[in-house]
């Protein structure tokens, strides 16, 4: 795996690759890379025939008083986690190749972008999609792999690819836990073994959910009801919110009539963290083809 930093070295070993006929392959990262991510790497790399790293801090994507100057940052450990999971090619420019002096330009996605963790994130997700959309320029890609526990994030991307015509799929992959359960993150290394264990109560509080659901519960009140009384239950974790959400245009369900997200953000000390579950409701009998 070679690692280079500069968008002219990037392009040169793409085309190179295009020109031998490859599928182009991305997994755009912040790098403090974890199983999660190398997922999304062993993906691309089952289905492209070249495949690239991004590794970039986007300072667009932080808001003014979150984590950005502690952020993880571990070049060689993400070197070698990258090329493990079978990454032809690491790009990790420094911010001044992606955000030159006078730039000036945002891509912004209305709508997608209002609710979750976009209310307590404003400027989040016009940073996402702002650095994304110079990603997929840079890279020119056939595929994108992005992670399904960035559930809003995904669904924003697929709407700018879409609306702007970028020629990529974008693939979803699954969310990868550690073995109790817990949503792997990078923001995860913040938390002290207390924190680490109040963690749990995201993905257990989506999981007594998901075992209300299968009862046959699908009023979305009992549902994130489920999730949030295991989330009262720590001292440990602030709750920012549990929402049931339409799968696809993100709106806000009062039933889970339609596949339904279900979302959870909330602190655990100082550390946010995310989790989701999508909720499947069967066909009724009479939808089935004959
Ligand atoms: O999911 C992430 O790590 C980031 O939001 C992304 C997509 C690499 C953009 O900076």
């Amino acid at each position: 795996m070679e690692l280079v930093h500069t968008t002219a070295e990037l392009r040169s070993r793409v085309c190179a690759a295009r020109s031998r006929g490859e599928i182009i392959g991305v997994a755009p990262t912040m790098g403090a890379l974890h199983a999660g991510h190398q997922s999304l790497i062993r993906r691309a790399r089952e289905e492209c025939g070249f495949v690239v790293v991004t590794l970039f801090v986007n300072p667009t994507q932080f808001g003014p008083n979150e984590d950005l100057s502690r952020y993880p940052r571990d070049l060689d450990g993400d070197a070698r986690a990258s090329a493990s999971a079978g990454a032809d090619l690491l790009f990790a420019p420094p911010p001044e190749e992606v955000y030159p002096p006078g730039y000036a330009t945002a891509v912004t996605v209305e709508g997608l972008t209002a609710g979750l963790c976009g209310r307590s994130r404003p400027t989040h997700f016009r940073g996402v999609a702002t650095v994304v959309a110079k990603l997929f320029n840079m890279v020119q890609p056939d595929r994108a792999y992005f992670g399904e526990k960035d559930y809003q994030q995904l669904q924003v991307i697929r709407r700018m690819a879409r609306d702007l015509d970028f020629p990529v799929e974008i693939v979803p992959c699954p969310i990868v836990r550690e073995p109790d359960g817990l949503a792997m993150s990078s923001r995860n290394r913040y938390l002290s073994p207390e924190e680490r264990q109040a963690a749990l109560g995201l993905s257990q509080g989506l999981g007594a959910a998901e075992a209300l659901f299968e009862q046959g519960e699908r009023d979305a009140a009992a549902l994130m009801g489920a999730v949030r009384a295991v989330l009262e239950a720590d001292s440990l974790v602030r709750m920012d919110y549990v929402e049931l959400v339409d799968a696809d245009s993100l709106a806000p369900q009062e039933r889970v009539e339609a596949p339904a997200l279900l979302a959870v953000a909330a602190h655990v000390g100082a550390t946010r963290l995310i989790d989701n579950t999508v909720l499947r409701p069967a066909p009724e009998s009479g939808d089935l083809e004959p």
